[in-house]
């Protein structure tokens, strides 16, 4: 394991557990610190405690993405701990996945709250450090439902195409000095997908299932993104901006299984 981010200092959102848990291992191990910025109280330490067992620095900072007050608090909280922001990484993220006609407002609302003005947000708070140091990183977690996606997850495919189409945007407004890029994972093996596992009357084989599909034969695991992650946010990314990178195990690059 190489060390490309010592010294510097790494949000990861929803870093509490499943995605979020693994990119802010993956920064860890690499030296960095690590602000697992979350509102789960229970996950959220318990992730912190398991950074420092392994001889890292991390915090955890109580935040819901989607509410402004909350995010400024969380990057001044940041400032005030390290100093400065090297990585923003937007991985906070809840699915609502229902057709239009079964969507309420109110499903609506908080799916793209979340999704989408959580990376509005958090971004729009930490652009302004990354510009005063003169050099940032932004990682956009989106999804695989960005370019293909499925029946009956119309909120949640919405709010990932706004993902994709904002981390173009916003590395035209802040490059060269910001670079911004997304990641549309696969299937990855997190609660959020064990749940959707566990709403089937055999979980095991519904995740066998799923793997067969996949061209690697397998689910992705946390650590899979993390590993990209780091990658984008490296100085080995240098010449990477705007543009999105799929994590998927080969999964958007076959039509179906024959
Ligand atoms: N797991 C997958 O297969 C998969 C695939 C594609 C994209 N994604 C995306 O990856 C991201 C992480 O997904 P996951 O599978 O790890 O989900 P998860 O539910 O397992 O974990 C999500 C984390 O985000 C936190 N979170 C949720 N809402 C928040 C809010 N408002 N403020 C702060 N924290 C909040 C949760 O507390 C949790 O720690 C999401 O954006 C998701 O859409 C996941």
């Amino acid at each position: 394991m190489c060390k490309r981010f010592v010294d510097q200092v790494v949000i990861v959102t929803g870093g509490a557990k499943g995605i979020g848990w693994g990119i802010a291992k993956v920064f860890s191990q690499e030296g960095a610190k690590v602000v697992v910025a979350d509102w789960d109280d229970v996950n959220g330490p318990k992730t912190v405690e398991e950074l420092r067992q392994s001889g890292g620095e991390a915090i955890y900072v109580k935040c819901d993405v989607s509410n402004e007050e909350q995010v400024k608090a969380m990057v001044e909280e940041t400032i005030k701990t390290y100093g400065r922001i090297d990585v923003l990484v937007n991985n906070a993220g809840i699915g609502v996945y229902k057709s239009i006609l079964d969507t309420s407002s109110e499903d609506w609302d908080r799916c793209l709250d979340v999704n989408l003005k959580g990376v509005f947000l958090c971004s729009k708070y930490v652009i302004p450090h990354m510009l005063k140091q003169g050099k940032g990183n932004i990682i956009n977690i989106s999804s695989v439902h960005s370019f293909q996606t499925v029946n009956g997850v119309a909120p949640y495919a919405a709010s990932k195409g706004g993902i994709t189409a904002l981390t173009r945007n916003m590395a035209i407004d802040y490059g060269p000095t910001i670079r911004v890029n997304s990641i549309a994972p696969g299937w990855v093996l997190t609660p959020l997908i064990q749940s959707i596992f566990d709403s089937y009357p055999d979980p095991e084989a519904q995740r066998k299932a799923v793997e067969q599909r996949q061209v690697m034969k397998r689910i992705g695991r946390p650590e899979d993104i993390g590993y990209a992650a780091a990658f984008l946010a490296s100085d080995e990314a240098s010449f990477i901006t705007g543009t999105q990178l799929f994590v998927d195990g080969g999964l958007t690059a076959q039509l179906e299984t024959w």
